[in-house]
C-alpha cells in the first residue's frame, strides 16, 4: 500500500515512522510512505501556502492552488488511491473505516493547518475527510499519522500471525478481553484459574464474556452492533441496567 502525505511540516513524520511495525512494513516493502512539503507546489518567491480569509475574522486559511497542484501531481503517482482531508469536521475514524480504507492500493493524505482549508480542495480535490476525534489538534498530521499507523497494521504480511488483527479490541465488534502472562501470582494478585486451566474451550468462552463484559461496562453504545448472540445480548443488557453479573 502506497500512503503520500502533503504537509507544511514533512519533518513531523520521521521518527514516528523510523521505529517498530511501522519501521518493518516500510523495510519490506508491504508500505511505502512519502512525505512531501507543500512548499514545494508554491509558484511564488516566499513559497506562501495560506492566506487571510475572505470576509474577514481570525487565522489563516491554506490556499486552493498548492493543494490542487500536490493532489493532481500526486493522484498521478498513487493511481487508485483516494485523496482523505484530515480535519475535525471530517467523518469519525473508526476501525470499519481503516478496513475499507486499506483495501485500497493507497492513500493520500492532505495535511490541514490553521483556520482550515479553502472551501474548493474539500469540495473538488479530496474524496473523504476524516476526524480522529471529537477534538481540535493543532493540524492534520498526528491524525495522518495515526490514519497510516491503523492502515498499516491491517496490510497483509505486516502483523506477525494473520489472527492478531481479527480478535482484538473494535475488530469484533468489542472491546478486547484481559490479558495475562506470567508469574501466575503477583503480590497476592492472582491470574484468573481458568486460563491456567488447559481447557482452551472453556478459556474461550471466558474471553468471549469478559470482552461482553467489558464492552457493556466502558462502551454500552457499541453493544447493539456487536452481532451478539440472544444470550450474549440479554448478559450484556443486564449489565447496562446495573445487574451486574
Ligand atoms: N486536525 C485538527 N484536529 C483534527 C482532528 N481531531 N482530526 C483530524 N484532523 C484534525
Amino acid at each position: 500500500m502506497r500512503f503520500d502525505i502533503i504537509s507544511i511540516f514533512p519533518e513531523m513524520f520521521e521518527s514516528p515512522f523510523a521505529a517498530s511495525i511501522i519501521r518493518r512494513a516500510v523495510d519490506s516493502g508491504a508500505v511505502a510512505i512519502h512525505t512531501h512539503n507543500l512548499r514545494d507546489w508554491t509558484e511564488d518567491r516566499h513559497h506562501i501556502t495560506d492566506d487571510y480569509p475572505y470576509g474577514g475574522g481570525p487565522g489563516m486559511v491554506m490556499k486552493v492552488e498548492p493543494l490542487a497542484r500536490a493532489v493532481e501531481a500526486l493522484r498521478e503517482k498513487n493511481p487508485g488511491a483516494p485523496v482523505a482531508l484530515l480535519t475535525p469536521q471530517g467523518t469519525p475514524f473508526n476501525q470499519t473505516m481503516a478496513r475499507a480504507l486499506a483495501a485500497n492500493p493507497g492513500l493520500i493524505l492532505v495535511c490541514g493547518r490553521y483556520e482550515g482549508v479553502d472551501e474548493r480542495v474539500r469540495a473538488h480535490y479530496c474524496d473523504l475527510e476524516i476526524s480522529i476525534g471529537d477534538y481540535v489538534l493543532t493540524g492534520g498530521e498526528l491524525p495522518a499519522m495515526v490514519v497510516v499507523d491503523a492502515l498499516t497494521r491491517l496490510v497483509p504480511g505486516v502483523l506477525g500471525t494473520p489472527e492478531s488483527a481479527d480478535d482484538e479490541s473494535h475488530s469484533t465488534g468489542l472491546l478486547e478481553y484481559p490479558h495475562y502472562t506470567r508469574p501466575a501470582e503477583f503480590k497476592g494478585l492472582r491470574v484468573p484459574d481458568i486460563l491456567l486451566s488447559g481447557d482452551h474451550a472453556k478459556i474461550e468462552d471466558w474471553r468471549r464474556a469478559q470482552a461482553i463484559i467489558r464492552t457493556a461496562r466502558r462502551r454500552p453504545d457499541l453493544i447493539s452492533r456487536a452481532g451478539l448472540t440472544d444470550a450474549e445480548r440479554l448478559m450484556a443488557e443486564k449489565i447496562i441496567r446495573g445487574e451486574e453479573p
